[in-house]
Protein backbone atom coordinates (compact mmCIF):
# COMPACT_ATOMS: atom_id res chain seq x y z
CA UNK A 1 0.00 0.00 0.00
CA UNK A 2 1.07 3.54 -1.21
CA UNK A 3 -0.06 6.76 0.13
CA UNK A 4 0.26 10.24 -0.03
CA UNK A 5 -0.90 13.27 2.10
CA UNK A 6 -2.87 16.32 1.18
CA UNK A 7 -1.74 18.94 3.92
CA UNK A 8 -3.27 22.36 4.03
CA UNK A 9 -5.60 24.47 5.65
CA UNK A 10 -9.16 24.96 5.23
CA UNK A 11 -9.69 26.72 1.92
CA UNK A 12 -6.19 25.63 0.54
CA UNK A 13 -8.06 23.46 -2.39
CA UNK A 14 -7.20 20.07 -0.77
CA UNK A 15 -10.58 18.71 -1.84
CA UNK A 16 -10.58 20.54 -5.54
CA UNK A 17 -6.61 18.93 -6.17
CA UNK A 18 -7.77 15.25 -5.07
CA UNK A 19 -10.66 15.62 -7.49
CA UNK A 20 -8.49 16.75 -10.52
CA UNK A 21 -5.90 14.00 -9.41
CA UNK A 22 -8.33 11.50 -9.56
CA UNK A 23 -9.05 11.89 -13.23
CA UNK A 24 -4.91 11.79 -13.44
CA UNK A 25 -4.18 9.13 -11.52
CA UNK A 26 -4.50 5.85 -10.25
CA UNK A 27 -4.95 7.19 -6.57
CA UNK A 28 -8.07 6.72 -4.14
CA UNK A 29 -9.60 9.80 -2.71
CA UNK A 30 -9.82 9.29 1.26
CA UNK A 31 -11.53 12.62 2.47
CA UNK A 32 -12.45 12.42 6.34
CA UNK A 33 -14.48 15.80 6.18
CA UNK A 34 -16.46 14.14 3.08
CA UNK A 35 -16.71 10.58 5.28
CA UNK A 36 -18.14 12.32 8.47
CA UNK A 37 -20.71 14.48 6.52
CA UNK A 38 -21.86 11.43 5.09
CA UNK A 39 -22.11 9.95 8.41
CA UNK A 40 -23.97 13.03 9.62
CA UNK A 41 -26.31 12.76 6.78
CA UNK A 42 -27.09 9.27 7.19
CA UNK A 43 -27.35 9.83 10.98
CA UNK A 44 -24.95 6.88 12.42
CA UNK A 45 -23.46 6.72 15.16
CA UNK A 46 -20.07 8.21 13.89
CA UNK A 47 -22.21 11.18 12.81
CA UNK A 48 -24.33 11.90 15.78
CA UNK A 49 -20.46 11.96 17.64
CA UNK A 50 -18.86 14.71 15.31
CA UNK A 51 -21.91 16.84 14.76
CA UNK A 52 -21.45 19.62 17.45
CA UNK A 53 -17.40 19.40 16.48
CA UNK A 54 -17.91 20.04 12.90
CA UNK A 55 -20.36 22.55 13.11
CA UNK A 56 -17.93 24.61 15.97
CA UNK A 57 -14.73 24.24 13.99
CA UNK A 58 -13.10 21.40 15.99
CA UNK A 59 -11.33 18.72 14.99
CA UNK A 60 -13.32 15.57 15.81
CA UNK A 61 -11.83 13.08 18.32
CA UNK A 62 -8.67 11.03 17.11
CA UNK A 63 -9.89 7.54 17.94
CA UNK A 64 -13.16 8.81 15.69
CA UNK A 65 -10.72 9.87 13.06
CA UNK A 66 -8.79 6.22 13.15
CA UNK A 67 -11.46 4.05 13.36
CA UNK A 68 -12.77 5.10 9.92
CA UNK A 69 -9.52 5.11 8.00
CA UNK A 70 -8.86 2.17 9.01
CA UNK A 71 -12.32 0.61 8.07
CA UNK A 72 -11.70 2.40 4.58
CA UNK A 73 -8.01 0.80 4.65
CA UNK A 74 -9.38 -2.80 5.46
CA UNK A 75 -11.77 -2.23 2.39
CA UNK A 76 -9.14 -2.06 -0.54
CA UNK A 77 -6.25 -4.59 -1.67
CA UNK A 78 -2.89 -4.56 -0.46
CA UNK A 79 -1.55 -2.91 -4.01
CA UNK A 80 -4.04 -0.14 -3.35
CA UNK A 81 -2.81 3.68 -3.20
CA UNK A 82 -4.34 6.21 -1.37
CA UNK A 83 -4.59 9.96 -1.37
CA UNK A 84 -5.27 11.30 2.17
CA UNK A 85 -7.73 14.82 1.92
CA UNK A 86 -8.08 16.40 5.57
CA UNK A 87 -6.10 13.30 7.15
CA UNK A 88 -4.12 13.05 9.79
CA UNK A 89 -4.90 16.34 11.54
CA UNK A 90 -3.06 16.01 14.66
CA UNK A 91 0.58 14.21 15.43
CA UNK A 92 -1.41 11.76 17.24
CA UNK A 93 -3.42 10.89 13.96
CA UNK A 94 -0.06 10.52 12.25
CA UNK A 95 1.30 8.48 15.04
CA UNK A 96 -1.83 6.71 14.50
CA UNK A 97 -1.06 6.31 10.38
CA UNK A 98 2.02 5.16 10.66
CA UNK A 99 1.19 2.07 12.91
CA UNK A 100 -1.88 1.03 10.80
CA UNK A 101 0.64 1.53 7.90
CA UNK A 102 3.02 -0.54 9.77
CA UNK A 103 -0.04 -3.35 9.96
CA UNK A 104 -0.93 -3.09 6.23
CA UNK A 105 3.12 -2.66 4.85
CA UNK A 106 2.01 0.72 3.39
CA UNK A 107 4.19 3.61 3.15
CA UNK A 108 4.03 7.45 2.78
CA UNK A 109 5.49 8.21 -0.96
CA UNK A 110 4.66 12.47 -0.18
CA UNK A 111 3.16 14.43 1.60
CA UNK A 112 2.14 18.09 -0.54
CA UNK A 113 2.03 20.71 1.75
CA UNK A 114 -0.60 23.28 0.43
CA UNK A 115 0.69 26.95 1.23
CA UNK A 116 -1.66 29.78 0.39
CA UNK A 117 -2.03 33.43 2.45
CA UNK A 118 -4.85 33.28 4.78
CA UNK A 119 -6.56 36.34 2.97
CA UNK A 120 -7.05 34.15 0.21
CA UNK A 121 -8.66 31.04 2.14
CA UNK A 122 -10.79 33.79 3.36
CA UNK A 123 -12.07 34.26 -0.05
CA UNK A 124 -12.09 30.65 -0.95
CA UNK A 125 -13.85 29.42 1.86
CA UNK A 126 -16.76 32.50 1.92
CA UNK A 127 -17.28 31.94 -1.67
CA UNK A 128 -17.50 28.00 -1.90
CA UNK A 129 -20.96 26.40 -2.92
CA UNK A 130 -21.55 22.69 -2.71
CA UNK A 131 -23.90 20.41 -4.62
CA UNK A 132 -26.67 18.95 -2.65
CA UNK A 133 -26.96 15.97 -4.36
CA UNK A 134 -24.12 14.89 -6.00
CA UNK A 135 -20.93 17.01 -4.13
CA UNK A 136 -19.69 18.78 -6.29
CA UNK A 137 -17.65 21.84 -5.16
CA UNK A 138 -18.23 25.99 -6.80
CA UNK A 139 -16.93 29.12 -6.06
CA UNK A 140 -18.87 32.11 -6.32
CA UNK A 141 -16.42 34.10 -8.02
CA UNK A 142 -13.39 31.29 -9.48
CA UNK A 143 -15.54 28.62 -10.23
CA UNK A 144 -19.19 29.43 -10.65
CA UNK A 145 -22.16 27.13 -12.13
CA UNK A 146 -23.24 28.32 -15.55
CA UNK A 147 -26.97 28.76 -13.62
CA UNK A 148 -27.00 30.50 -10.30
CA UNK A 149 -27.17 28.15 -7.46
CA UNK A 150 -27.79 25.32 -9.70
CA UNK A 151 -25.28 22.34 -9.99
CA UNK A 152 -23.79 22.17 -13.93
CA UNK A 153 -23.45 18.21 -13.91
CA UNK A 154 -26.64 16.86 -12.18
CA UNK A 155 -28.99 19.98 -11.54
CA UNK A 156 -28.81 19.95 -8.08
CA UNK A 157 -28.89 22.73 -5.62
CA UNK A 158 -26.34 24.13 -4.54
CA UNK A 159 -25.45 25.24 -0.90
CA UNK A 160 -22.63 27.20 1.44
CA UNK A 161 -21.76 24.40 4.06
CA UNK A 162 -22.60 25.15 8.20
CA UNK A 163 -18.67 25.87 8.59
CA UNK A 164 -17.97 28.12 6.33
CA UNK A 165 -19.73 31.23 8.10
CA UNK A 166 -17.05 33.66 8.47
CA UNK A 167 -16.86 32.82 12.38
CA UNK A 168 -16.37 29.26 12.57
CA UNK A 169 -14.10 29.79 9.54
CA UNK A 170 -11.61 31.45 11.97
CA UNK A 171 -11.82 29.08 14.07
CA UNK A 172 -10.87 26.57 11.95
CA UNK A 173 -8.01 28.42 10.87
CA UNK A 174 -6.80 28.98 14.22
CA UNK A 175 -7.53 25.06 15.20
CA UNK A 176 -5.22 24.08 11.63
CA UNK A 177 -2.35 26.64 13.46
CA UNK A 178 -2.55 25.28 16.53
CA UNK A 179 -2.78 20.79 15.89
CA UNK A 180 -2.54 20.49 12.32
CA UNK A 181 -0.14 22.76 11.24
CA UNK A 182 3.32 20.90 13.59
CA UNK A 183 2.66 18.55 11.16
CA UNK A 184 4.68 19.86 8.44
CA UNK A 185 7.79 19.85 10.84
CA UNK A 186 6.63 15.85 11.64
CA UNK A 187 6.72 14.97 8.06
CA UNK A 188 9.91 17.46 7.52
CA UNK A 189 11.73 15.39 10.02
CA UNK A 190 10.57 12.08 7.81
CA UNK A 191 11.96 14.10 4.52
CA UNK A 192 8.56 13.74 3.18
CA UNK A 193 7.56 16.92 2.67
CA UNK A 194 6.42 18.63 -0.67
CA UNK A 195 5.94 22.78 -0.59
CA UNK A 196 2.97 23.35 -3.02
CA UNK A 197 2.49 26.93 -4.03
CA UNK A 198 -1.50 26.61 -3.95
CA UNK A 199 -2.23 30.50 -4.16
CA UNK A 200 -2.86 30.35 -8.28
CA UNK A 201 -4.73 28.70 -10.14
CA UNK A 202 -5.92 24.67 -9.79
CA UNK A 203 -4.73 24.02 -12.56
CA UNK A 204 -0.94 25.37 -11.55
CA UNK A 205 -1.45 23.23 -8.37
CA UNK A 206 -2.36 19.99 -9.77
CA UNK A 207 0.28 20.67 -12.49
CA UNK A 208 3.23 21.06 -9.62
CA UNK A 209 1.62 18.02 -7.72
CA UNK A 210 1.73 15.74 -11.21
CA UNK A 211 5.13 16.94 -11.62
CA UNK A 212 6.51 15.56 -8.07
CA UNK A 213 4.12 12.41 -8.57
CA UNK A 214 6.05 11.82 -12.34
CA UNK A 215 9.59 12.76 -11.19
P1 LIG B 1 -12.83 19.21 5.84
O1 LIG B 1 -13.99 18.98 4.96
O2 LIG B 1 -11.61 18.39 5.65
O3 LIG B 1 -12.51 20.76 5.80
P2 LIG B 1 -11.15 21.59 5.68
O4 LIG B 1 -9.87 20.90 5.95
O5 LIG B 1 -11.43 22.79 6.49
O6 LIG B 1 -11.00 21.80 4.22
P3 LIG B 1 -12.09 22.31 3.25
O7 LIG B 1 -12.93 21.16 2.76
O8 LIG B 1 -12.82 23.45 3.87
O9 LIG B 1 -11.20 22.93 2.09
P4 LIG B 1 -10.33 22.30 0.93
O10 LIG B 1 -8.89 22.48 1.24
O11 LIG B 1 -10.77 20.91 0.57
O12 LIG B 1 -10.72 23.32 -0.22
P5 LIG B 1 -11.67 23.14 -1.50
O13 LIG B 1 -10.97 22.35 -2.53
O14 LIG B 1 -13.06 22.75 -1.11
O15 LIG B 1 -13.26 19.03 7.37
C1 LIG B 1 -14.44 19.61 7.88
C2 LIG B 1 -14.53 19.31 9.37
O16 LIG B 1 -14.58 17.89 9.59
C3 LIG B 1 -13.35 19.79 10.24
O17 LIG B 1 -13.48 21.14 10.62
C4 LIG B 1 -13.42 18.81 11.42
O18 LIG B 1 -14.44 19.17 12.31
C5 LIG B 1 -13.82 17.51 10.75
N1 LIG B 1 -12.66 16.71 10.32
C6 LIG B 1 -12.34 16.35 9.03
N2 LIG B 1 -11.22 15.61 9.01
C7 LIG B 1 -10.81 15.48 10.31
C8 LIG B 1 -9.70 14.85 10.94
N3 LIG B 1 -8.78 14.18 10.21
N4 LIG B 1 -9.60 14.96 12.28
C9 LIG B 1 -10.52 15.59 13.02
N5 LIG B 1 -11.59 16.24 12.50
C10 LIG B 1 -11.73 16.18 11.14
O19 LIG B 1 -11.67 24.67 -2.00
C11 LIG B 1 -12.31 25.70 -1.26
C12 LIG B 1 -12.95 26.70 -2.24
O20 LIG B 1 -11.93 27.34 -2.99
C13 LIG B 1 -13.89 26.06 -3.27
O21 LIG B 1 -14.95 26.94 -3.53
C14 LIG B 1 -13.01 25.89 -4.53
O22 LIG B 1 -13.77 25.97 -5.73
C15 LIG B 1 -12.07 27.08 -4.40
N6 LIG B 1 -10.73 26.79 -4.89
C16 LIG B 1 -9.99 25.68 -4.65
N7 LIG B 1 -8.79 25.76 -5.24
C17 LIG B 1 -8.77 26.97 -5.84
C18 LIG B 1 -7.77 27.66 -6.59
N8 LIG B 1 -6.57 27.12 -6.83
N9 LIG B 1 -8.06 28.90 -7.05
C19 LIG B 1 -9.26 29.46 -6.80
N10 LIG B 1 -10.24 28.86 -6.09
C20 LIG B 1 -9.99 27.63 -5.62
Amino acid sequence: MEAIILLGGPGAGKGTLAEDLKQQTAYIHVSTGDMLRAALKSGSPVGLEAKACMEAGELVPDSVILRIIEERIAKESAAARFMFDGFPRTIDQALGLDQLLKKYSGVIAHVFNLEVQRKVLLRRLTGRRVCKTCGAVYHMITRPPEKEGVCDSDGGELYQRADDSEATILNRLEVYEKQTAPLISYYQRQGLIRDIAAGGHADATTALVLDVLNA
